[in-house]
């Protein structure tokens, strides 16, 4: 039977006595109205530790002025519903006065990472992010906290979050869930008139593109980001926000793809902003193979 938990102090309880049980606890944190790509992480947590928490929790520190805080999609019944189908031990559902009393002042800021892509076109955004994982870590205190590729950034800047805080928390980023067209699902999508939904496509086309064009042996970013650049801008309603290839450790831009590249993008399709990326690794045995292919011909 999965409980629902809507007080920190409960769910304090709730971990102290689970932990003198000696069980591992796993935790999925999310802002609800949840989809598949949760519910693959609420799976995998059940699957590696005791007990699954999973907490949803619409935090107001990461939107910025102007973004979505208030029509952010949200149905609690229905998400209920579905953390308990995925085999979720707990639910936890607490309220933005729980979380953030008056005259909550304490924010932590993991610098460097968050100053690329997505943190240059959302201000503080990973600063609210960094601060609601750190107080659901302290009031969970999981071994095991499981994040989606999805959101790749976030992924890296709460691992390095973890690290140098010395939580003691292992921090697992898992696959990207998609629908069968390819659009990386996300709780947004529902912002998508059926034009729009179409036009989404483009951002995982653009992906795809991307990793056959390395496969076919293009080594050069510039390249890559144009072609999708061009797939992208086909669509009336999409604008590019960004489309970079990074390092994976330091998020920092690349000039010739080797190791191993995160292509990652954020584009608007009409109000509504969408991210997606896809880590490519190239085998420098590869690079050799294809150099050789290509003289021979
Ligand atoms: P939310 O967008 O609800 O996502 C919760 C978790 O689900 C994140 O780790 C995210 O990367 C993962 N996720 C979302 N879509 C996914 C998909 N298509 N495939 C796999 N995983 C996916 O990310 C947040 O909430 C918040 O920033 C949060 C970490 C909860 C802090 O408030």
């Amino acid at each position: 039977m999965m409980k629902v938990v809507d007080s920190i102090s409960r769910m304090s309880t709730l971990v102290k006595m689970l932990k003198k049980e000696g069980k591992s606890v796993g935790l999925v944190p999310t802002m609800g109205y949840l989809h598949e790509g949760h519910l693959s992480l609420v799976r995998t947590a059940k699957k590696h530790t005791d007990v699954a928490v999973i907490s949803i929790f619409v935090n107001p520190a990461q939107f910025g002025p102007g973004e979505d805080f208030d029509k952010y999609p949200r149905d609690f019944k229905r998400d209920e519903e579905l953390a308990r189908s995925a085999g979720a031990d707990i639910l936890f559902y607490p309220s933005v006065k729980d979380m953030y009393p008056k005259g909550y002042s304490t924010y932590v800021n993991v610098e460097a990472l968050t100053d690329t892509l997505c943190g240059v076109s959302r201000p503080g955004h990973f600063r609210g992010v960094t601060t609601v994982v750190a107080k659901l870590f302290g009031i969970v205190k999981p071994d095991v906290a499981y994040f989606g590729q999805k959101d790749a950034q976030q992924a890296i800047v709460i691992k390095k979050m973890a690290e140098d805080l010395n939580m003691g928390i292992e921090v697992k980023a898992l696959p990207t869930v998609r629908e069968q067209d390819g659009l990386a699902m996300s709780s947004r999508n529902v912002y998508l008139s059926n034009g729009e939904r179409q036009d989404a496509m483009s951002l995982s086309q653009a992906l795809a593109r991307a990793e056959a064009l390395v496969k076919q042996g293009e080594r050069d970013p510039g390249k890559l980001i144009k072609a999708m650049e061009e797939i992208i801008q086909k669509k009336p309603s999409a604008r590019i926000d960004y489309v970079s290839i990074v390092d994976t450790t330091g998020l920092k831009p690349m000039d010739k793809i080797t190791g191993e590249i995160l292509v990652a993008l954020a584009v608007f399709i009409g109000k509504t902003r969408l991210i997606d990326n896809v880590i490519i690794k190239v085998d420098s045995k590869d690079d050799k193979s294809k150099f050789a292919k290509k003289g021979a011909q």
